[in-house]
């Protein structure tokens, strides 16, 4: 499982939207990303991974793709494209694009041609279907609320979207849309894009009939899943792609793979498949978006990593993250930003960037940014939040107590503009920002952290770099220490005779690491968030709140 450049990468996830906007119009856009490229190079990552750049109506923010070789209007024209691509290039770092093909927009010309009559060439490149009693021809539920179908007038049908109704779902089964897709990827590779980060990979295949969903009173949609994720059968449609298209050069691809357990990845992941690189799993925040409001159940988190450790060692690789911009912050999840800022910040840090795989940051992740704050309903913009609201408003949910939920599970958390300097609009733009700064960004932004080494910033690269150096941190064993301690998530990495113990603190109170397997009495601390207290050479220590160590045990480089 050596030898992947992939293997070695850090990933920048970037939101175009918010990263960096050149032009005064408050949004964000490609000038913007490639004024900021010495940035990224400071930082040590070596791939960006570019959430939609596709022209697109903006219903779900370039999640809903109306021309897949066309750049969107707000972000630039294919010219920015290819001079981001050629500087990014130039400073040793690598593009992946964000690959939406479960869907496309209402307004790609696809679905205009498929809806326009039934007879139409394109008609079956979508799902269409007749009604039943004058309702949607079955009774899933969109993965973003409300029934998965939507009425046609014009032609009397009704088309299946799996979240909103501006995203019709492709239809996989049909070659031509295959081919379409395929032809498409190809010739972004061509123009030397470096990989694809796919969306929604395990929802392109429905269950054959489109069968109804037990439900629960008869009443409404309900949710499908078991319908329209990871049915048997999509990995024809992943061995379409990777044969067709992603096996034509040397690419990462990154699956973004809803119900896919870690006993369940090795046909996605394994090495010897050759159809994906990596997926972004989801059982570890499902732990949190079960109750937003329960804190850490760090043993279960600890279950899950090193289920997803264990099972892909030597078989397969792993993608790592903690935040994306689905998610709220995850120091306002897991960490703690008032008291321990800093410290939480770079312990989750800590816990998750040197296990085995390939570690994704989410802009801003870097610099510890907590949740932003919302005064009223109206501050949400994500569609996704604004269907959320409409159901608790129906089902008699007050104002008051959809705000404090939403607050806590919007999307926007993590959407919201990057902080570059306490200026105004954080130097994001001269204009007005599409979605407001965090409120903190007068304590939390780059140009501050930039120049000071204690900066969770600082700490993100120092880690970063160290990982850069050591092959034990990318390609070593992991080896789970502690299970059961509810604070510490310790764990090894081991390489030939090197080996990296790893503890992180991950409470807000002390707590006390002790473990026979090793004596430090001469190990190197590599890396550290808290200034060390002296301890006697030993196999036992005491930790801070949210204190993070690395050591090393064994042979120091010559
Ligand atoms: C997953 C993406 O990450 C999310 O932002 C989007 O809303 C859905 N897929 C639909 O494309």
């Amino acid at each position: 499982m050596h030898g992947k450049w992939w293997q070695e990468a850090v990933v920048y996830q970037l939101y175009p939207r918010s990263f960096m906007d050149s032009n005064g119009d408050g949004i964000g856009d490609l000038p913007g990303v490639l004024a900021q490229l010495d940035y990224l190079q400071w930082l040590g990552v070596t791939v960006i991974w570019l959430c939609p750049i596709f022209r697109s109506p903006n219903d779900d923010n370039g999640y809903d793709i109306a021309d897949y070789r066309a750049i969107m209007d707000e972000f630039g024209t294919m010219a920015d494209f290819d001079r981001l691509m050629a500087e990014t290039r130039r400073r040793g770092m690598r593009i992946i694009l964000d690959l939406v093909v479960n869907h496309t927009s209402d307004e790609h010309p696809w679905f205009i041609a498929s809806r326009s009559r039934r007879d139409d060439p394109k008609r079956d490149w979508y799902i269409w279907r007749d009604g039943r009693n004058g309702g949607p021809p079955n009774n899933w539920e969109s993965i973003f609320r409300g029934p998965a179908w939507q009425y046609d007038a014009g032609t009397d049908q009704y088309f299946l979207h799996l979240f909103t109704a501006r995203q019709p779902d492709l239809n996989w089964e049909n070659a031509e849309v295959r081919d379409a897709i395929c032809d498409m990827v190809r010739w972004w590779m061509d123009k030397g894009v470096d990989g694809f980060r796919i969306d929604a990979i395990t929802h392109m295949k429905k269950a054959p009939g489109l069968p109804d969903a037990p439900a629960g009173d008869g009443h409404g949609p309900v949710p499908a899943y078991d319908f329209h994720m990871n049915v048997d059968g999509v990995l024809d449609y992943v061995d379409t792609l990777a044969r067709e298209a992603f096996s034509h050069g040397d690419i990462m691809t990154v699956g973004e793979a809803n119900g896919i357990g870690a006993d369940e990845a090795e046909p996605w992941v394994g090495a010897s498949r050759g159809r994906l690189s990596m997926i972004l799993q989801f059982e570890h925040w499902h732990l949190w978006s079960g109750d937003p409001r329960a804190g850490l159940d760090l043993c279960k988190l600890k279950r899950i990593l090193s289920h997803w450790q264990n099972a892909l060692e030597g078989v397969g690789w792993n993608a790592l993250y903690l935040e994306n911009h689905d998610l709220p912050r995850v120091l306002s999840r897991w960490g703690d930003p008032l008291q321990h800022r800093h410290a939480s910040a770079t312990a989750l840090a800590t816990m998750y960037f040197l296990m085995q795989g390939t570690p994704f940051i989410y802009q801003g992740q870097e610099l510890g940014m907590a949740n932003t704050v919302f005064h009223s309903l109206d501050d949400f913009d994500d569609v996704f939040a604004r269907q959320r609201i409409v159901e608790m408003r129906a089902n008699g949910m007050a104002d008051d107590d959809i705000l404090e939920e939403m607050a806590l599970t919007a999307r926007d958390n993590s959407r919201t503009p990057m902080p570059w300097n306490d200026g105004l609009n954080a130097g994001f733009t001269t204009g007005t920002p599409w979605l407001p700064l965090n409120p903190d960004y007068p304590q939390v932004n780059v140009a501050q952290q930039q120049t000071d080494p204690g900066s969770v910033l600082g700490y993100y690269r120092r880690m970063i770099a160290l990982r850069a150096s050591e092959p034990a941190l990318v390609f070593g064993r992991y080896r789970l220490l502690l299970a059961d301690d509810p604070q510490l998530y310790a764990y090894t990495r081991s390489l030939d005779d090197t080996t990296f113990l790893v503890v992180c603190n991950l409470s807000a109170r002390a707590a006390r690491y002790r473990h026979d397997g090793f004596n430090l009495e001469y190990a190197a601390c590599m890396l550290a968030n808290r200034p060390l207290l002296p301890h006697p050479p030993c196999n036992a220590f005491d930790l801070r709140p949210f204190e993070a160590r690395v050591y090393r045990i064994g042979p120091a480089p010559a």
